[in-house]
């Protein structure tokens, strides 16, 4: 996908008929450099004036959106600049879909933002990390692609960020302000009874409203408690790539799916 529009004064009054907004940041270097035509620029001068995306603003109506609209306008969105650096959109993995409806599931897992290899693949949490991240749910008798059965278990695995940042650098407040319209929708249309939060970016996006200290507080005192996030049970958990750096957090991590698991069981 290229990073910039080229729109003509038509294609701009036809994409304002339909909605959708179109605007042009102009970065501090190109309002810096940009008097300076009448020297020959360097090739560095003219990759600093190289302008910014021209970023198209996520469309209205995400919140009423079905499952197939919504995974459709992920794959286009370019609502943030990471639209210029990815190689895939990261929608989301998990239980069959039916007919473009979402899937029957009772687990959400909710992650930070796709690495390399997730960007590559366009799946959450295929690298090291989600290989831990499959063996606790096969600890829990669950997997990534397992369907809905009377017994329940049908699992969605996806991300606060759908695009990567590049160097996989931690995400910037506009970029999950811009993006956090998609979870909200894939929760809502979800209906998932549990949501495990995982990882410091997960738990700060859901967890904003009912706990507005949650910036400034650490991840393990809001571990051992059931939360909300949109009427469903929240439990929030270490990232799994911490808990590969950080090993004896293997058992609290387990405590908390044990929680979760309670919990849900409790609820039935
Ligand atoms: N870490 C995450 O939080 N999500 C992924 O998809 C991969 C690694």
């Amino acid at each position: 996908m290229t990073d910039t529009l080229h729109l003509d004064k038509r294609q701009r009054a036809m994409l304002a008929e339909m909605g959708v907004r179109v605007w042009s940041p102009m970065t501090e270097a190109a309002v810096m450099l940009a008097p300076a035509v009448d020297i020959e620029p360097t090739q560095a001068i003219a990759n600093a004036i190289k302008p910014a995306p021209i970023l198209i603003q996520r469309p209205e109506g995400i919140d009423h959106m079905d499952w197939s609209a919504l995974r459709t306008t992920v794959t286009g969105c370019q609502a943030c600049t990471l639209c210029g650096s990815r190689q895939n959109t990261v929608f989301g993995v998990g239980a069959p879909e039916a007919e473009g409806a979402a899937p029957q599931v009772d687990w959400l897992i909710v992650g930070e933002t796709p690495g390399e290899d997730e960007d590559r693949q366009g799946e959450p949490f295929v690298g090291q990390a989600g290989k831990l991240l499959d063996n606790m749910l096969g600890a829990m008798k669950l997997s990534r692609t397992g369907a809905h059965t009377a017994e329940g278990g049908g699992v969605y695995i996806t991300n606060v960020l759908k695009c990567r940042p590049p160097g996989n650098r931690n995400p910037k407040p506009e970029e999950v302000a811009q993006c956090l319209p998609y979870l909200e929708r894939q929760v809502a249309l979800l209906k998932p009874k549990m949501i495990l939060a995982m990882g410091r970016f997960a738990v700060q996006a859901l967890l904003r409203e009912s706990v507005p200290e949650v910036d400034g507080t650490p991840l393990g005192k809001l571990r051992g408690r059931v939360h909300q996030y949109q009427n469903v049970p929240v439990v929030v958990t270490y990232h799994p790539a911490y808990v590969m750096r950080n090993l004896p957090e293997k058992a609290k991590v387990w405590a908390d799916l044990c929680l979760a698991m309670a919990h849900l069981k409790g609820a039935e």
